[in-house]
């Protein structure tokens, strides 16, 4: 295996998606669309609690080729895992209807049918590099690849300004939650559509807005890995619902509508009776100030203290929010004892991916370190990525 894991480029993304509608479908497609996977910097768990997160987009990215038809059916072909064909009715992808795979790649057209848009009938292929299971948001990147072909073709063109692109990201949330069935938060594809390349977007998920960070590593000699364990995670199963629920519940019990409202942390500790509740309080809290401080730290270039944040945040998801595992906890561990500035678990956990802050000097021997540390644990190797703040998801040939 190479050391590093690259992406693919766009022409390359655009002949493997055009080389599989072509296959499927006998003919050419109409447009093709990309939108990329996310690896959040900092503010984890708290998008559902009305909190602040801060995601960069993926190089990495999903990639859709589109043809409308003259009916009202869906084909959906995909490169995703084995490869699979599903064909249907438009009115067949509901909640309920479909599952699996044809929830998140079908999932937007029914959400957006919701909205009020007029989804043609059409025949879609989709391929990606974004890992599948790794925590990078492969889910998001395929729902709002999917979701700027379609409003495209529906002649509805909100991908031109950011309030649009707000609009459709809210829409592949709910096909995600409601077709799909995975309770997730807006932070994956709030960065699938709207973040900027050479940024880190600032998420407050109260109201929705977002500010631009500039985060260039580059010039302060630094890079970000992302440490994809292979240890696979899904959204939907119970344990997200289950931290969701309680930050829900203790919501109720501090009489606040969400736990963003909460800015004296000991108060509120002291007026929850549940030990564990309060755990999951104190870091959902503590997350979203370590969010601002750590949009300070990146603001004047103080990377050691940004790194001491990232450390502090895996800490409070492997203590208090527990949502962690051995195969995170080694490879955090290891990338700080190769050097790294910080490092932390990234996404939903219960497996997926952890990201280091590095001195570029040093970004292989953290590599090889965590490598080396997964060995000697009896654990899968990881794949270690160079993540670049990228861009949001766009159309690439227009239909
Ligand atoms: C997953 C969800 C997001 C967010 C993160 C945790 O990625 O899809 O909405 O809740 O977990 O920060």
């Amino acid at each position: 295996m190479s050391e590093w894991q690259q992406s693919w480029t766009d022409a390359a993304g655009i002949r493997s998606v055009r080389g599989l509608f072509r296959d499927a479908f006998g003919a050419e497609p109409h447009g093709v669309w990309a939108s990329p996977g996310r690896v959040n910097l900092i503010g984890e768990h708290t998008d559902y609690n009305g909190g602040l997160c801060l995601p960069v987009a993926l190089p990495h990215r999903t990639y859709v080729a589109m043809a409308r038809r003259t009916d009202r059916r869906a084909r959906l072909t995909t490169g995703l895992e084995d490869g699979r064909t599903w064909s249907g009715d438009l009115k067949e992808i509901a909640p309920g209807s479909v599952d699996d795979w044809v929830a998140y790649c079908g999932g937007p057209a029914w959400a957006l049918r919701q909205a009020g848009v007029d989804v043609p009938g059409f025949d879609v292929a989709i391929s990606s590099c974004v890992p599948l299971g790794a925590g990078l948001s492969s889910s998001a990147a395929v729902e709002c690849a999917v979701g700027l072909a379609l409003t495209h073709l529906a002649g509805c063109r909100r991908d031109r300004d950011d309030t649009g692109r707000a609009w459709l990201a809210d829409v592949c949330v709910r096909a995600e939650n409601e077709v799909a069935g995975a309770p997730t938060g807006g932070m994956d594809q709030a960065a699938s559509l709207r973040a900027q390349a050479g940024h880190a977007l600032l998420l407050d998920c109260l109201d929705g807005s977002v500010e631009q960070i500039p985060f260039g590593l580059e010039a302060a000699g630094l890079e970000l890995l992302v440490i994809d364990t292979q240890a696979s995670h899904s959204l939907a199963d119970g344990q997200y619902g289950a931290r969701r629920a309680s930050c829900d519940a203790a919501a109720r019990e501090l009489s606040v509508a969400t736990l963003r409202e909460v800015t004296d942390v000991d108060a509120a500790l002291a007026r929850l009776d549940d030990e564990v509740v309060r755990r999951r309080v104190r870091h959902v809290v503590t997350e979203i100030a370590r969010v601002t401080e750590f949009v300070a730290a990146a603001g004047i270039g103080d990377w050691t203290r940004a790194g001491q944040l990232m450390n502090a945040s895996h800490r409070s998801l492997r203590d208090d929010y527990e949502v962690s595992c051995v195969e995170l906890d080694v490879a955090v561990g290891a990338a700080l004892d190769a050097g790294a500035l910080g490092a932390r678990m990234t996404g939903g956990g219960f497996g997926g991916s952890a990201i280091a802050l590095v001195r570029s000097s040093s970004a292989d021997a953290v590599a090889r370190g965590v490598r080396q540390a997964a060995a000697a644990r009896g654990l899968a190797a990881p794949v270690v990525h160079r993540a670049t703040p990228s861009a949001a998801g766009e159309c690439l040939i227009e239909p």
